[in-house]
């Protein structure tokens, strides 16, 4: 875990020089009227415009009969506009005549169903909106809903009765699909199952604490228990990144403990951290099917025990899995091979469906699903599409969007939770602080506005409305003296910047054991609006990675942004890594990381 990942922001910069407005995107949606019997559809399509760029966000609905697989149509209006790299189908382009069709994953649509599909983009001059759509060459004029008759005497070539309707939405409304509100399910899931409960204390990982001089301040603390692979279901022995006690023996401590809440991390997908090396893992990018029946059923099972009812089970899903699936694919600066492989054999969409299906089918279980942080997706051209994979991993499977209770920020970085002296809204001299090398042109300058919008998004894309956000706060707090108490100077945007941010690393694309930090804020339930939780995941004291090559025989690579003398790259602008040096394999404990976090917590200890 604990890779930064995203386009290069100096890419952005550069489409975006000399620009200060966001155009925003504009809503087209055919209506319903009369098509062919066996193919109906209706597309939304929408756009986040940037000058020169876009995203393109794309849902097809079958109103037809059930497809197996499916292919969409449209031309562009003008021949500089391109479809550069997509996602959730495969994508090409001929001339002005673009076509999408099916990721092996999702290709079966049923009648009634829609799927979203996504790609970024490059436009000149205007970006207009495609005016027609195909759906396996029929054309898409909306469908006829099955229960009124279909207009036989119509040509199929007749145009819609009106375009475009006068139902149609303005363009800045959200999507039209808004989901139903929220039916509780079964089992009596409560809304927030961190309010009003005390949270389970990982006995491993106090004892780990409370060895440390100091550490008994902390130990107290909720943190997660990683089940990182199969063998730590039933517990483990000589790994150094586990203890030995299984999720049994955690949901018993519990009841002992008298815990109104666990939290488990579900960390094993095939091909898992693709983008990095540091956490990869057990399984290979082809053993999905290893993946639902030795990993997810067995920790179902459990979990599932009518003894363990009372309890309120969290479940983190797969930290920094999906936002590979956008960022680093070809096509992008960051792409590798193996997030290739897990984006083209759905491993992960169909992991994390599999996972939320099996564990949310439990009455006391809670899924929330892990989201990055603002400085991976914070940029427009990560933050729609991040949302679209999302909801596609959702809806995977068998799984629905009612299996996931909210997602979490941050377990994978240090990102401040509040930078109190600097607004994204700021500028200096005339410049705003987007343009700052470190900000560098991203739409969130902390963790809390992050995840706050980044809810709303997803509510609006089709989430339930009472989802809830997580932040990790095990080491965010950049506390100490280092610590900025006001504003930078207001020579440029960049001392501005530099010399307020309360987040110290070197360059937001760090994250591996970041010299400098310290504690967050301490686990709390609803600390702010739209957040479920102030959490601690990544139990702090433990490792993000080895500061060199550690032999070991968990799958864990030697990463070099771990490395304390390594200069960087394209994915954090050639800088040093700001890691601290003599690291063990991520996972295990750290001494000196852990004393540093107690001695930089903000608030202090
Ligand atoms: C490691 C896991 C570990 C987790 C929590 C991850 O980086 O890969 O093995 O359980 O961190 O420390």
């Amino acid at each position: 875990m604990n890779v930064w990942r995203r386009l290069s922001g100096r890419n952005r910069a550069i489409a975006l020089t000399g620009a200060s407005v966001l155009v925003a995107g504009g809503l087209v949606t055919l209506p319903v009227t009369a098509a062919q019997a066996a193919t109906q559809c209706q597309v939304d399509y929408t756009t986040s415009d940037w000058p020169g760029g876009f995203t393109g966000t794309v849902t097809i609905k079958n109103l037809g009969d059930p497809l197996s697989t499916w292919n969409l149509g449209f031309t562009f209006p003008n021949s500089a506009q391109k479809v550069v790299s997509g996602w959730s189908a495969k994508w090409s382009q001929s001339g002005q005549n673009v076509t999408a069709t099916n990721e092996s994953w999702n290709g079966s649509l049923a009648g009634g169903a829609s799927t979203t599909i996504g790609f970024n983009g490059a436009w000149s001059g205007t970006n207009p909106k495609p005016t027609q759509f195909t759906l396996n060459g029929t054309v898409c004029n909306g469908g006829t809903p099955p229960t009124s008759t279909p207009p036989t005497s119509t040509p199929p070539s007749s145009p819609p009765p009106s375009s475009p309707p006068p139902s149609s939405p303005p363009p800045s409304s959200p999507p039209p699909s808004s989901p139903p509100p929220t039916t509780t399910p079964p089992g009596q899931k409560v809304d927030n199952p961190y309010a009003g409960v005390k949270g389970y204390v990982n006995p491993e990982w106090k004892a780990k604490a409370d060895a440390e001089p100091g550490g008994s301040r902390v130990s107290s603390n909720p943190t997660a228990v990683w089940l990182d692979r199969i063998a730590a279901i039933n517990g483990t022995t000589g790994s150094s990144s586990n203890g030995s006690m299984g999720v049994r023996d955690h949901l018993d401590k519990a009841l002992a403990q008298g815990a109104g809440y666990i939290q488990f991390v579900i960390y094993n997908l095939p091909g898992r951290d693709c983008a990095a090396l540091a956490s990869n893992g057990e399984l290979g990018p082809d053993e999905l099917a290893r993946y639902k029946t030795e990993y997810i059923d067995p920790i179902a099972a459990i979990q599932a025990d009518p003894k363990y009812a009372g309890l309120r089970i969290v479940n983190i899903i797969e930290i920094d899995s999906l936002p590979n699936l956008v960022t680093n694919t070809s096509g992008q600066p960051g792409g590798t091979a193996m997030c290739d492989t897990v984006k083209a054999n759905g491993a992960y969409v169909n992991g994390v469906g599999y996972a939320l299906a099996k564990l949310g089918a439990i009455g006391n279980v809670y899924n929330y699903i892990d989201a990055a942080h603002h400085g991976w997706i914070g940029w427009d051209s990560n933050f729609g599409p991040t949302a679209n994979q999302l909801l596609a991993a959702a809806t995977a499977s068998g799984s629905t969007v009612h299996n996931v209770a909210g997602f979490i920020t941050n377990t994978a970085n240090y990102s401040a939770l509040k930078e109190p002296y600097i607004k994204i809204t700021d500028s200096v001299n005339g410049q705003t602080v987007r343009q700052s090398k470190w900000i560098d042109w991203n739409q969130y300058v902390d963790e809390l506005s992050f995840a706050q919008a980044f809810r709303n998004k997803l509510v609006s894309i089709g989430f339930d409305s009472n989802i809830g956000m997580l932040i990790d706060t095990s080491r965010n707090g950049w506390g100490g003296t280092a610590r900025p108490t006001g504003p930078g100077a207001t020579t440029s945007v960049d001392t501005y910047v530099n010399g307020g941010r309360i987040d110290r690393r070197i360059h937001a694309g760090n994250w591996c054991n970041q010299a400098g930090a310290g504690l967050g804020e301490r686990p709390k339930a609803n600390p702010e609006p739209g957040i479920d939780a102030y959490v601690w995941v990544k139990p702090p004291g433990e490792s993000d990675g080895s500061s060199s090559l550690i032999p070991n025989n968990e799958g864990k690579g030697f990463d070099r942004m771990c490395d304390p003398t390594y200069t960087g790259n394209a994915r954090n602008g050639n800088s040093m890594t700001g890691a601290l040096p003599n690291a063990p394999i991520s996972g295990a404990w750290f001494s000196a990381q852990f004393q540093q976090l107690m001695q930089n917590a903000y608030p202090a200890l």
